[in-house]
């Protein structure tokens, strides 16, 4: 028998899925969804109907309308269905505590069958079924986002973006649009780019951030703008950054740091506790660059657990051991982990994190076991009693703990053993799950040199303003100058981060030229934001956040492609649309493009 698909006609819903309780006892309703379960019992047969709002449980009894009964008994999974009817009371035993719904059922008066469905490459209903491999996932997005758990993520992303904005117009700014084809905006990562077909050879560029934008809204005298925003980076993709992903972006003049940071932990304040219930305690604290490298390896210190980095230079520069001697002597530095209680840890585990930290080019990694009977190490023998009484105080080593050491350049140590710390206190469980560190993260150094390409880099972007007290420095030892920026940290993630920039024309044409940015060059690339800097530019900075994730520690979710709709694979691509794609050879000749075989 073919099943005949019914027209919605003048049927109109008088409830979703999610809303109907025992209050509704006796009342006629209609609802309309899609058939998550279908069960036949005897005669009777049960059909879980969802939508957005929820599930409830709808009942075909042949005695109350055998039609209805009749038709449902075609009805498989996913098929798109209205049904009338009137509430019941769940019997005895029956009823459902998981679900809101869980008090009643829908007994079917009448049914229209809307549209039927493949069956679905995987199960809607999580609870049914493995785990379903990404990919399939990707390629039936629009299956994905049925499930539970991903629209769970939406719906709080929905509420995540209305509290922003509830809370920035409550405080006086404006939601203001920025172009996304415009000129290349310097995030540190490459553009995607977009050629004209009216300026042919001629490129737009998508914005890695709306940077100059908001800093020229700012000139406009747009003082506290915000926006939520999409901002494209070409980047090696990582389990927290999407080619495609969305920025709260805010800028303000006339304004302090510490007045924006008191701005910005209202905005964590006013989210946390609404998502999680959670208290959020102010004012955050306040760590600069250089301590939070040095006692954490990374400028994103997850403060959940202990465990810091020790600085063992001293000591272990002076031991007989070769390869620590070496190191000092090159200028490097040596320095450790005191992981607790793990002296037994075993060789096979202490190679593996020896191939760890080799991901971040830590060429070894030597150990000390704690012992009643002495340090247990192939290096120990190159350590007397006098260095060794020194280490154990500095690192608080005791019998029963494990030292992990790496040397070498200070880059190098602090990254593979900041790493190196995440890792274990993961592996270890050290990490409390239900807490929330937030923390600012300031004082950053204004430039980073590449020693490969010779020259200065902007730490953040090159309209970062220096500290005041550091200018001089600019003339004498650029490596030194700090900057007036800043980054929020949340559980060890970088969820936010901006500065206070240069308002001055000749500031900036300075910070230009340090970077190797030549006058012809400046005025090309951002003449625009030079000339704007000289109509009475007012002193600005702001900040933005990573929407996702912020998201992702919301929901707890492990990738970032679990909190956004559509999100790209690890390779940049859609599965689902199968973007990038090839293009119209016509398409190319319109643009002025030729590709090379
Ligand atoms: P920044 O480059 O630090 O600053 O970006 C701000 C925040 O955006 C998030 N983020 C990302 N999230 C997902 N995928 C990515 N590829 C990705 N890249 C960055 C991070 C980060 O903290 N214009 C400046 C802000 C300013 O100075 O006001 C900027 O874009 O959470």
């Amino acid at each position: 028998m073919t099943l005949t698909i019914e027209h919605l006609g003048q049927w109109q819903r008088t409830h979703n899925c999610g809303s109907l309780t025992r209050e509704h006892t006796g009342e006629k309703v209609l609802i309309m969804g899609w058939v998550l379960r279908r069960r036949d019992h005897g005669g009777l047969i049960f059909v879980d109907l969802r939508d957005r709002w929820g599930i409830t449980q709808v009942v075909f009894n042949p005695e109350r309308d055998s039609g209805s009964h009749q038709k449902a008994e075609d009805l498989r999974s996913e098929y798109v269905i209205a049904v009338r009817g009137e509430v019941i009371g769940r019997p005895q035993g029956m009823v459902n505590r998981e679900l809101p719904t869980g008090e009643i059922e829908v007994l079917v008066d009448d049914l229209r069958i809307l549209n039927s469905s493949l069956t679905p490459p995987f199960a809607i209903d999580e609870r049914e079924g493995p785990e379903v491999a990404e990919n399939v996932r990707l390629k039936y997005r629009y299956l994905d986002l049925r499930r539970q758990s991903l629209r769970d993520n939406m719906v709080l992303r929905s509420l995540v973006s209305k509290w922003v904005r509830d809370y920035f117009y409550s405080e006086g700014f404006l939601e203001i649009e920025t172009p996304f084809l415009t000129k290349s905006t310097p995030e540190g990562a490459r553009d995607y780019l977009v050629p004209s077909r009216v300026s042919p050879g001629r490129f737009y560029a998508l914005p890695q951030s709306p940077q100059l934008f908001k800093q020229l809204l700012m000139v406009s005298g747009y003082d506290r703008y915000f926006q939520i925003v999409h901002c494209f980076r070409d980047e090696d993709l990582r389990a927290d950054r999407q080619p495609e992903f969305t920025q709260i972006d805010v800028e303000m003049s006339f304004i302090t740091r510490d007045c924006l940071f008191g701005l910005m932990e209202g905005l964590m304040a006013d989210i946390f506790p609404r998502a999680l219930g959670i208290d959020v305690q102010r004012p955050f604290p306040r760590l600069t660059y250089s301590e939070s490298m040095a006692r954490f390896g990374l400028d994103r210190p997850d403060t959940r657990f202990a465990m810091e980095l020790v600085d063992l230079t001293g000591p272990l520069g002076r031991s007989d051991a070769r390869l620590f001697v070496d190191t000092v002597d090159g200028g490097g530095v040596i320095k450790g982990l005191n992981v607790k209680g793990q002296e037994s840890m075993s060789r096979r585990e202490l190679d593996d994190l020896t191939e760890f930290v080799s991901i971040y080019g830590a060429r070894g990694l030597a150990w000390f076991k704690g012992a009643q009977d002495g340090w247990k190490s192939p290096l120990a023998k190159y350590i007397d009693d006098d260095l060794r009484g020194e280490i154990a105080q500095a690192a608080d080593f005791s019998d029963g703990d494990l030292l992990l050491v790496i040397a070498g350049s200070e880059d190098l140590v602090n990254e593979s053993l900041g790493q190196l710390r995440v890792h274990l206190a993961q592996r270890l469980g050290l990490i409390p799950e239900d807490q929330y560190h937030f923390l600012w993260v300031v004082d950053f150094p204004l430039f980073e040199y590449d020693k490969d390409a010779g020259r200065f880099n902007s730490m953040h972007h090159p309209f970062t303003s220096p500290l005041e007290e550091d200018i001089p420095l600019l003339a004498t030892d650029p490596g030194k100058v700090r900057a007036r920026a800043y980054d929020m940290v949340l559980n060890g993630a970088e969820i936010g981060g901006g500065s206070i920039r240069i308002h001055r024309e000749d500031v900036q044409s300075r910070i230009f030229k340090l970077l190797n940015i030549g006058p012809e060059e400046a005025r090309e690339k951002f003449g625009f934001l030079l000339d704007a800097l000289q109509y009475g530019a007012p002193p600005h900075g702001g900040i933005a956040f990573g929407l996702d994730r912020i998201l992702m520690i919301l929901t707890g979710a492990e990738s970032i492609r679990d909190v956004i709709p559509f999100p790209k694979t690890q390779r940049a691509t859609c599965l689902l649309t199968d973007a990038p794609s090839p293009v119209d050879p016509d398409q190319l000749v319109e643009l002025g493009i030729r590709l090379r075989k």
